[in-house]
């Protein structure tokens, strides 16, 4: 059977596959852009089980792109606390706002204008028009792409240019045109459910009979990436310092994944320090220049926290101290008790919970 006869026949299993297996989440059913876009953001990088929560606060707070457009970007970002990739929440707010001056608060209903909001790629402007406009756009995501490799056996590494355009123009052809919601819905949970990545159900598959990796045994080694991403390393020494039941907290600035998130004053180093290492450090005198440091020392165990590209080895140190030094005073000063207010990273917030129990 080759591509073009099977594509109908593709796109008909895989519906009649979804309609007795799919799960009953809170933004299936709905054609509203602006809650499948918000639950497109979460779930780009986040699991169906944790967005599931998220989602759920999140358009209850913010419903509307007026709501969330009118909101401080803290507390947007208080609101992803937990579920990292922080420029997807500034993403969304900046996009609120672009919508808010450009169109009344409207959401955009052509695909152009709605690849033009902040954040928003070639994935979620396909899942937003075809969800909520039933446009046929075909979407591509991790679930796609191991599907159609696996189906087709296509060892095109797909996190290549070549790659992407070639199972891009794959799974716009067996789009189909009549049903594209639902054919997209369908395909991305079969990925999810069925043909996942580590041992795939091929004997209960409806799709077994045309799918060439399974005739050809290659299931194990498809889909084929180019290269595991490098991971590095930082250590980070975080300094809860206490001065008359305040703390002290920085907004991150640096242009990372944890941009405008606040956290207490940190000090990096090359190399995870002992405690009586980190006040010979320049920053750490820098900070503290002619300060008594009335007590200090070490209150956490090094902290592992894996990220895509990197692994953050932090440690908390508890500093006591009797004054304020110029460096100090230009960080926020926060009451102790007040700390929960503020948008933190995860690596923060164990340190909080712990720090309460
Ligand atoms: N992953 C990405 N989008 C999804 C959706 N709409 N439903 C379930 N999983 C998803
Ligand atoms: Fe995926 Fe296995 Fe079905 Fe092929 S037979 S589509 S590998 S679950």
């Amino acid at each position: 059977m080759n591509k073009s006869k099977s594509s109908g026949f593709i796109s008909d299993i895989l519906i009649t596959w979804y309609n007795n297996h799919k799960r009953d989440l809170p933004w299936r059913e709905i054609n509203n852009p602006y809650l499948i876009w918000i639950s497109e953001i979460i779930l780009q990088q986040t699991r169906v089980n944790q967005g599931i929560a998220y989602y759920l606060r999140f358009v209850e707070r913010f419903p509307t792109v007026d709501m969330l457009a009118e909101a401080e970007e803290d507390e947007v970002l208080k609101y992803w606390q937990g579920l990292g990739y922080y420029s997807r929440a500034r993403n969304l707010h900046k996009a609120a706002c672009q919508m808010i001056n450009e169109s009344g608060g409207v959401f955009p209903t052509k695909h152009s204008e709605v690849l033009k909001l902040a954040g928003v790629g070639e994935y979620t402007a396909a899942a937003i028009c075809s969800f909520a406009y039933n446009e046929p756009y075909a979407v591509v995501d991790g679930n796609v792409y191991r599907v159609l490799s696996r189906l087709f056996s296509i060892d095109t590494p797909i996190d290549s240019g070549v790659g992407k355009k070639e199972f891009t123009h794959l799974a716009q052809d067996l789009l189909s045109k009549s049903e594209p919601a639902l054919h997209n819905q369908a395909l991305m949970e079969f990925g999810a459910l069925q043909c996942v990545p580590a041992s795939p159900d091929c004997a209960n598959c409806p799709l077994q009979s045309i799918c060439k990796a399974f005739e050809s045994d290659l299931i194990g080694i498809l889909p084929v990436k180019k290269q595991k991403t490098k991971v590095t390393n930082r250590f980070f020494n975080y300094l809860f310092v206490e001065y008359q039941g305040y703390t002290y907290l920085q907004k991150r600035l640096a242009k990372d994944i944890w941009l405008n998130l606040y956290e207490f004053p940190l000090i990096e180093t090359e190399n995870l320090l002992n405690p009586e290492e980190l006040p010979d450090n320049d920053d750490f005198k820098r900070l503290f220049d002619g300060i008594d440091v009335v007590e200090f020392h070490k209150i956490s165990n090094p902290m592992k926290h894996v990220l895509s590209h990197r692994v953050i080895y932090a440690q908390f140190f508890s500093l006591k101290v009797s004054g304020l030094s110029e460096n100090l005073k230009n960080i926020i000063q926060v009451p102790i008790r007040e700390i929960d207010i503020y948008p933190v990273s995860r690596l923060m917030e164990l340190f909080l919970q712990n720090r309460k129990e």
